[in-house]
């Protein structure tokens, strides 16, 4: 199991002024976190409250259907070609950019064991779009369009585009190459995929998109580039078993949301910096950055009274932003939490040789690069708390499809829990819809001709 070290946000180790006490915190909320995890457990399965994806992980049908269509196309695409974005596609990217091997849109075919580059375009410059179709050959890729709505213009121009292209290489068979997720009955997208016979998967009705990846929206390429989505549901399962426990000192999600909330509330730790120890859970920082702005940033909190809060999320990779970051973490304003994730066992091992004799750098011969990643992680960590900055640390055992699907899960009920000690509504985004519908009205759509006309009228001021 994953594990959470919070000792280096506890007053004793890092003072009271930035410090928490951690012992007495848990006994004040103990009562509160108990009713939070009844209440989540208890509420899921109701149509509304937005909590479907805590039951993704026994959806035995659909791991049945994903697991029927990746087997029926095996070996008839070169490409994987995932068009989605927001929590549509971050949760596949860092899921694949974790467990797949490094580089493997590099690797050859008998490389890759047989299977699939897989791509995500999940956004919609014009330059990256064309340099894609230039490396790709569009006849054999499989393009896998994910929207929830079935109306978001970035996804629905790129599907736009790729039908169209697809269309004039491949005549009627082009549908062949085409297979949506969106939502069951609703949208542009699912009237589109009945329309015109394309195979087509289910955002389930009451789960969001930032917490879609155990869904089919990550589920399918996942299983497409052959990942091993048993043991992904069996990550979550688990975990979900575990963090049932109303108990704080035995929930590490609910003592991740308690720890950053009371940071944030009493000591005024308002950013949320994700830090991953490897290059493999880079993207999941991504993904945890979207998960924590657009879920607990909210304008009104569930009195309906104005609060205008949310910790700002931030992504840094170790050791990469040592370089970067960590001046300004160590000496900038005390104002961040830290999470580091810690690998214990990388799945290979590079030594460092010795080629030098007398040099200044031959500590380093002889050690491991796992070693010095590590040792920097934990420099960092130490080095921030005589600094007096707060910190914690996940930690797991490798990063395997077990303990990825552990790791996203676990953060995901950790911001639920978040949301409710924040007393608001983590499952909605109207910031987001304004935007959406902003640019629907300048792109001349059809119902947002009003909006167009007082846009129009802003732009031309500003
Ligand atoms: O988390 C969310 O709800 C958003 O980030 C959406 O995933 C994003 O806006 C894309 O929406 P859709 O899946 O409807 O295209």
């Amino acid at each position: 199991m994953i594990k959470l070290n919070y000792r280096n946000a506890d007053s004793l180790i890092i003072g009271q002024e930035n410090g928490l006490d951690i012992a007495q915190e848990f006994t004040n909320y103990k009562e509160r976190i108990a009713e939070i995890i009844t209440s989540l457990n208890q509420r899921k399965d109701k149509p509304g409250q937005w909590l479907q994806w805590m039951n993704l992980g026994y959806s035995e049908e659909t791991v049945w259907y994903v697991k029927e269509f990746a087997s029926m196309v095996e070996g008839r695409f070169d490409n994987i070609l995932v068009l989605g974005i927001g929590g549509s596609a971050l949760g596949g990217l860092a899921v694949t950019e974790a467990l797949l091997k490094p580089y493997w849109n590099l690797l050859t075919k008998e490389q890759r064991n047989g299977l699939p580059r897989i791509f995500f375009l999940d956004n919609i410059d014009p330059d990256t779009m064309n340099g894609l179709f230039d490396v790709i050959d569009l006849r054999k890729t499989l393009v896998n369009v994910i929207t929830k709505s079935g109306s978001t213009a970035e996804t629905m121009s790129q599907y736009m585009i790729l039908k169209d292209m697809l269309e004039k290489e491949l005549g009627d068979d082009y549908r062949k190459n085409i297979v949506v997720t969106t939502d069951k009955e609703t949208g542009i997208l699912r009237q589109l995929a009945n329309q015109e016979g394309y195979k087509a998967f289910v955002v389930p009705d009451d789960v969001g998109g930032r917490f879609s990846v155990f869904s089919a929206v990550g589920l399918l390429p996942f299983a497409l580039v052959g990942l091993n989505i048993d043991q992904i549901v069996n990550g979550i399962k688990d975990m979900d078993l575990a963090l049932k426990n109303t108990d704080i000192y035995n929930n590490i999600a609910a003592q991740g949301a308690l720890i950053q909330y009371l940071l944030d509330t009493k000591k005024g730790k308002n950013l949320s910096v994700m830090m991953p120890y490897s290059s493999r859970l880079k993207y999941i920082s991504d993904w945890y950055v979207q998960l924590w702005a657009e879920s607990l940033g909210k304008e009104v909190n569930n009195n309906g009274e104005k609060v205008n809060i949310g910790p700002t999320p931030i992504k840094a990779l170790g050791a990469t932003d040592q370089h970067s970051q960590i001046q300004l973490y160590n000496e900038g304003p005390n104002n961040k939490v830290i999470t580091f994730i810690r690998i214990d066992n990388f799945d290979t091992t590079l030594e460092i040789p010795r080629i030098f004799e007398y040099t200044n750098v031959n500590y380093l011969a002889g050690k491991t690069i796992n070693a010095l990643i590590n040792a920097e992680a934990d420099s960092t960590r130490v080095a921030l708390s005589d600094y007096s900055r707060p910190t914690m640390t996940l930690t797991i055992d490798k990063v395997d499809e077990y303990n990825v699907a552990q790791l996203l899960y676990m953060l995901e009920v950790q911001t639920a829990i978040a949301g409710e000690l924040y007393n608001i509504n983590t499952f909605n985004q109207p910031g987001v819809e304004q935007a959406k519908n902003y640019t629907y009205a300048l792109m001349g759509r059809a119902g947002y001709e009003e909006s167009a006309k007082n846009l129009q009228e802003k732009l031309a001021n500003v």
